[in-house]
């Protein structure tokens, strides 16, 4: 099975979590974007949702669907949010942000009731690290933030635009530092020192905030719990 086969694997059963009536959350990347157009599906077919979607590319996307994609300002309770990662350690703590849509992932999760997560198994660690840390920051804040971030021996990197000479612009008009950080021993520690930073928006590691994950390999799909 290749990786797009088990992302599209995951999408399809991620599916089956969505009831008539829920206010669902819209993850961001690749397997979010295969669970977009697999529940567009179920909404052709009648199903009957609210969205918020976790970027501007997703929403659009929800939008050019046919789906009800509201603002959180119109719907700000969601009973489920369903997103990619890229990294899930034990008690499905993640590494997020490899799309740069990390600040408003984390918001839209917070928002939920429940978080569903969605990888193929090359994203289950049994620590955090491996992946770069993406760390959202204020624009003029960078020359402040990132030698602080290197003191912490984080070794970051700004994040460069996908087309053109610039850096990466995330939906909220900041950049990213990517942390090249290499095993991270305490998420809890490194995430406090990171928020203690002037300038720093937000960090991509979620503690806390998955409630499920579904994690599709060559045995089908699995179900992992905190
Ligand atoms: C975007 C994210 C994505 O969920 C993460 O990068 C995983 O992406 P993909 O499903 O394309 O592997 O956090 O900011």
């Amino acid at each position: 099975m290749t990786q797009d086969e088990a992302k599209q694997l995951v999408a399809k059963r991620a599916v089956e979590f969505v009831e008539d009536g829920m206010a669902v959350g819209l993850g961001t990347g690749t397997t979010a974007t295969m669970f977009i157009r697999e529940l567009a599906t179920r909404v052709q077919q009648g199903l009957k949702i609210r969205c918020v979607a976790s970027s501007d590319a997703s929403h659009d996307l929800g939008l050019s669907l046919g789906m009800d994609v509201k603002t959180l300002n119109e719907l700000p309770e969601l009973d489920l949010y369903v997103d990619g990662a890229d990294e899930v350690g034990p008690g499905l703590v993640l590494i997020k942000g490899g799309g740069g849509a990390l600040l408003r992932e984390k918001i839209v999760a917070s928002a939920a009731k429940e978080f569903l997560v969605v990888v193929d198994s090359t994203k289950l660690v049994e620590r955090l690290g491996k992946f770069p840390l993406p760390v959202e920051v204020v624009k003029m804040a960078m020359p402040v933030v990132e030698p602080k971030l290197a003191g912490l021996g984080l070794n970051p990197k700004q994040r460069k635009a996908r087309s053109g000479d610039g850096l990466f612009l995330t939906d909220e008009g900041n950049y990213i530092l990517d942390c090249a950080c290499g095993v991270i021993e305490d998420p809890e520690v490194l995430a406090a020192e990171i928020r203690g930073i002037v300038g720093v928006v937000e960090h991509g590691l979620f503690l806390g905030m998955a409630t499920l994950a579904l994690v599709a390999g060559e045995d089908g799909v699995t179900e992992h719990r905190g």
